[in-house]
């Protein structure tokens, strides 16, 4: 992807971009020192941990670990490729972008005109759906509207169209100058014996708009449900039509939006659900395209609303596809609820049954998703064997274990009992135990319970204050001094910072990015994000004493491997040598020892 844009291109981009003026767009940004910082846009928190750096071009977030530079930003929340971001922001600063070549850029150019044909066609071919709805051949389609509900108005809010035959569509398109590569390219027509037709013929269509209010595919469902042909059918992948991108309703929802002010939107499986729930007031329902939710889906939907009601249909496969999409919608920052329909029913049966009100009491009964995790995973185990009942206690205490402290996870420990007819208590220890097992893992990262000695706070902590002094180039450091570390990305810091250094090339934090993953790597987060003292002289001090500390953690490794190397060799000469080499480690090592004491 990136080959094809000019070497460098990437880089002045990133040089020409103000981290913040761009980020301010979308968060209310304070500054403290160097540092700005949010609430971060992507996970749900109360209190700022989401901090950009301006100068190093570079955002992490200590809430979520999310972490990147200003392309990695703009993907994120306008949920969209490496390439368009790119192109998004060489147009927020005013760039041309530049590609690899000149036969590259003739092709963006050609691509580029066959999306606004394609567009055009997709456009006309709405038209041509809408039209035919009020015309007689359309009567079983206006006869179906009619059997489901599906009032005047839904009829011109969607613009629900309809297609009577494989031919006119076609015919009609061509007649308006469009040739068949572009009805083949718009997904519109399909192609059989040399011969065109209407992709989606002789079904109710669903017109699909993309968040630009851009026709971009259909939806047909079939009329008889006699055929033996699938209920709905979809305009295939194209240049513009992604399945995994699609939402249904989100023009829709985008048009009601500017009367009406909500905050959260009700994402169901069918369009029919959705057409539904806006003609009985629910404006702010989308569904996606049959398919399951992806991650683009989910950053799509962020980019309109933190808050989501996740309504698929009351049946098993609903509640199945309503378990994956808990964990893609929480990932991408959306704070979610689950709105459960009795009886297996799904939105469009149940308003129809209990209309606007008693839906409004689904949405007012909305679960949090761990209580809709422990109720549904509860449902679904024979509490009466005991053997699946103590499962279900070790996989209800593993849904809460993750929580930030036991007073949040003790929240659940009654409905737990509840579920599964038990004691409090019972579940209490578990969580206990499960708790403080996890909390000792996280204390003890895998390098200090395999070398405790060696790896004692004292020294961890001057590893992290002579590390970050280095990579925020306090004043007062001090060039070749002989430093070494035993953390792993630790290590591969310091050689990195080595290696610039030999180049003659400037460290940049931005430079870590490319080396460290730091939703992994969050030791080297945290050097990134080291918070300093406001007096120099007092973190020059703290520099110097972590000097020292890392050379006595030397020195004293050093010595003990001399002494194993003394204790094996039987060359005379050999071991006099390391018997003086020991010698003078300890004399070092003394020696700064003393000067910690005075
Ligand atoms: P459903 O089968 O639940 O459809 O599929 P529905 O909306 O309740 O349909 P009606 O009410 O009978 O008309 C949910 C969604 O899955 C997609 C469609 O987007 C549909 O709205 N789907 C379903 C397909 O893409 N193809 C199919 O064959 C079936
Ligand atoms: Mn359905």
């Amino acid at each position: 992807m990136e080959s094809r844009l000019k070497d460098g291109f990437v880089a002045e981009l990133k040089s020409r971009c103000s981290f913040t003026q761009i980020a301010s767009k979308y968060l209310e940004l304070t500054k403290k020192g160097r540092t700005y910082w949010a609430r971060c846009p992507f996970h749900y928190e109360k209190t700022p941990s989401f901090s950009i750096d301006e100068f190093e071009g570079f955002y992490h977030c200590f809430g979520c670990g999310e972490s990147g530079d200003i392309i990695t930003f703009i993907k994120k929340v306008e949920g969209l490729s490496f390439m368009e971001a790119v192109e998004f922001l060489a147009k927020t600063v005013g760039m041309e972008v530049q590609y690899d070549s000149q036969a590259d850029m003739a092709t963006i150019a050609e691509k580029n005109r066959q999306k606004k044909q394609v567009l055009k066609a997709l456009f006309d071919t709405k038209e041509f759906y809408k039209k035919q709805i009020y015309q007689k051949s359309a009567i079983k389609a206006q006869q179906y509207l009619k059997e489901r509900r599906i009032n005047r108005a839904s009829l011109e809010n969607f613009e629900i169209g309809y297609s009577p035959n494989f031919k006119l569509l076609v015919t009609e398109l061509k007649a308006l100058g469009y040739d068949d590569k572009v009805l083949l390219d718009a997904g519109v027509a399909s192609e059989a014996n040399g011969k065109l037709y209407d992709a989606i013929a002789e079904r109710l269509v669903f017109p699909i708009y993309n968040a630009y209010g851009e026709v971009i595919g259909f939806s047909g469902r079939i009329l008889d449900s006699e055929l033996d042909l699938a209920k709905y059918k979809n305009t295939r992948q194209t240049i513009v039509f992604d399945k995994s991108r699609a939402i249904f309703g989100l023009k829709q929802v985008m048009d009601a939006k500017r009367n009406n002010h909500f905050n959260s939107l009700i994402l169901a499986e069918g369009q029919i659900d959705v057409i539904m729930l806006h003609q009985y007031g629910f404006q702010n329902a989308v569904a996606t395209q049959g398919t399951a939710l992806t991650e683009q889906h989910a950053h799509i939907i962020k980019k309109v609303c933190d808050n989501v009601y996740v309504c698929y249909d009351g049946d098993s496969a609903g509640q199945k596809a309503t378990y994956r999409a808990l964990d893609i919608l929480q990932n991408a920052g959306l704070n979610v609820k689950i709105i459960t329909i009795p009886n297996g029913q799904d939105p469009d049966e149940f308003l129809k049954k209990n209309g606007q009100a008693g839906f409004q009491e689904l949405i007012d009964k909305a679960e949090e998703v761990l209580d809709y995790k422990l109720r549904t995973l509860a449902q679904n185990s024979n509490m009466t064997s005991n053997q699946s009942r103590s499962q279900f206690l070790k996989n209800a205490i593993d849904l809460i274990k993750t929580l930030p402290t036991l007073a949040e996870a003790d929240v659940y420990v009654n409905s737990i009992a509840k579920f599964a007819n038990v004691a409090n208590n019972v579940v209490r220890e578990s969580l206990n135990n499960a708790m403080s097992s996890l909390n000792a893992k996280k204390d003890s990262p895998k390098e200090l319970t395999q070398l405790a000695q060696n790896f004692s706070d004292a020294y961890q902590k001057a590893d992290k204050i002579i590390l970050a002094s280095i990579i925020h180039k306090k004043p007062y450091i001090i060039d070749n001094v002989n430093l070494s570390f035993v953390n792993t990305n630790y290590q591969r810091l310091y050689s990195l910072l080595q290696s610039k250094k030999e180049q003659g090339q400037e460290f940049k934090i931005s430079d870590l990015y490319d080396v460290f993953d730091f939703e992994q790597d969050k030791d080297i987060a945290e050097l990134v994000n080291y918070k300093f003292s406001d007096n120099e002289d007092k973190d020059k001090q703290e520099y110097l004493n972590s000097l020292n500390v890392n050379r006595i953690r030397y020195l004293e490794m050093e010595i003990k491997d001399t002494e194993t190397l003394y204790k094996n060799a039987t060359d005379l000469s050999k071991r006099t040598e390391l018997l003086n080499r020991i010698g003078s480690l300890s004399k070092e090592l003394a020696t700064l020892k003393s000067s910690f004491i005075n």
